[in-house]
């Protein structure tokens, strides 16, 4: 269990584990949002704020391999788990195979969704590479998208199970 550093009467300051690079949160509120923390204090603004209340999907990050959403996590409670976020899935600043289709089949409009829903279809095909439709309107349910009425985000993961079992 990580030690929490109290400063003065209300602050702490902790470590987290993002992306595999230990990051230090000096001086926070016990009570911030993973995704507050994310954004405002270290400078990963790739998950998005928009409902805060675990409803969008647009926070989505991976606590330790699951997916959950940034706004309903308490970031000292994250302190002995491994986080990734979107800045994290590419390899030296490069596009992933996700990434990639997203763009080559028109999947992002506005853009606000598009990195919650990348770590929700990365976490999917890591765990069900042949997931089928149906199964993959299940796995982003979550994830709201108000501009592409889903289906070119739909074309663009069967691109990617396409691309990864060599059709
Ligand atoms: S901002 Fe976290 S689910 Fe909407
Ligand atoms: S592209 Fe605009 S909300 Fe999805």
């Amino acid at each position: 269990m990580t030690e929490l550093d109290t400063v003065g009467d209300a602050s702490v300051s902790y470590g987290l584990r993002i992306n595999g690079r230990d990051r230090a949160v000096q001086a926070g509120w016990l009570g911030e949002s993973l995704l507050y923390v994310l954004r405002e204090r270290l400078g990963l603004p790739g998950a998005k704020n928009a409902c805060e209340q675990g409803e969008c999907g647009s926070c989505s990050v991976l606590l330790d391999d699951v997916l959950v959403c940034a706004c309903c996590v308490l970031a000292a409670d994250a302190t002995d788990s491994d986080i990734r976020t979107v800045e994290g899935l590419g390899d030296g600043g490069r596009l992933t195979d996700v990434q990639r289709a997203f763009l080559d089949e028109g999947a992002v409009q506005c853009g606000f969704c598009t990195p919650g829903l990348v770590i929700a279809i990365h976490d999917l095909l890591d765990r069900r590479p042949d997931a089928d439709e149906s199964t993959v309107r299940e796995a982003i349910s979550g994830n709201l998208c108000r501009c592409t009425g889903y289906g070119r985000i739909l074309a663009a993961v069967a691109a990617v199970q396409r691309e990864r079992s060599g059709d």
